[in-house]
């Protein structure tokens, strides 16, 4: 349970400047249970807390988490240079709140990807350490062997990497259709693993990270939703596929 006054709350929900949130307020544009409230000093109990701006209803979150569908033709970093950057897709509040892609996925590879503005969360998720299994389906150029499976399993080396990479899981879906299983994001690593067994990659998608499938979320590319506790609960140990 915490309280805080009307314009701290707008703020911390990434609406700007507490300034600018007291000018939102000041001019009748935030109401709570459809009251148009324009008291700032008196706080205001969060938990559980809507409130409408300018007739779009909010919901007070402490931390943001999103799962998008990220389409093609949109990049992860902070700062895209060939292509829009994927907090376009998102709320401007998001930017505000910084909001982050929980790892990074290829501007051409499409799937899910999680955002969110919570450090701890971030780090659990795309850390090595806590083993969050990121299920892709690569489409390859080559005709997948059972060997290039092999090595998959097996590890291969990549430039700049010391230790060799092995996949986790690894299966053939048909000829030119591969799954496989990754616990870290090093750059480029699907593309990289493949051709350096041999095959390369011509399409990229991420289909799950931990039990947490895209089928299951119905995210249309483009499409983004927040993360209930039975979906955050899906990105927890134990991992079962
Ligand atoms: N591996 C890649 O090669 N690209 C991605 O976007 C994700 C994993």
């Amino acid at each position: 349970m915490s309280k805080l006054t009307l314009d701290r709350i707008l703020h911390t929900q990434g609406f700007g400047t507490r300034k600018w949130c007291r000018e939102l307020i000041a001019t009748d544009q935030v109401s709570i249970n459809g009251e148009i409230i324009n008291d700032t000093n008196t706080p205001i109990e969060t938990s559980g807390l809507e409130f409408t701006i300018d007739e779009t209803l909010w919901v007070f979150r402490e931390h943001i988490y999103v799962a998008l569908n990220k389409p093609m033709n949109i990049e992860c970093s902070r700062k895209p240079s060939h292509h829009p950057g994927v907090l376009s897709i998102l709320p401007d509040q998001f930017t505000r709140r910084d909001v982050q892609p929980v790892g990074r996925l290829d501007h051409d590879t499409t799937g899910i990807l999680l955002m969110s503005d919570d450090g701890a969360f971030i780090h659990t998720q795309s850390s090595p350490k806590h083993h969050v299994p990121k299920v892709y389906v690569a489409t390859t150029y080559e005709a997948i062997t059972p060997e290039l499976i092999e090595l998959l399993l097996k590890g291969v080396k990549l430039h700049d990497e010391p230790q060799t990479l092995a996949a986790e899981r690894c299966r053939m879906i048909d000829e030119h259709h591969l799954e496989i299983v990754l616990e870290q994001g090093k750059y480029h690593q699907v593309k990289r693993m493949l051709a350096s067994a041999g095959n390369h990659c011509t399409a990229l998608t991420r289909s799950q990270v931990g039990n947490l499938n895209l089928d299951d979320l119905g995210l249309t590319p483009g499409a983004w939703c927040y993360l209930n506790d039975a979906q955050l609960a899906l990105l927890k140990p134990p991992f079962t596929n």
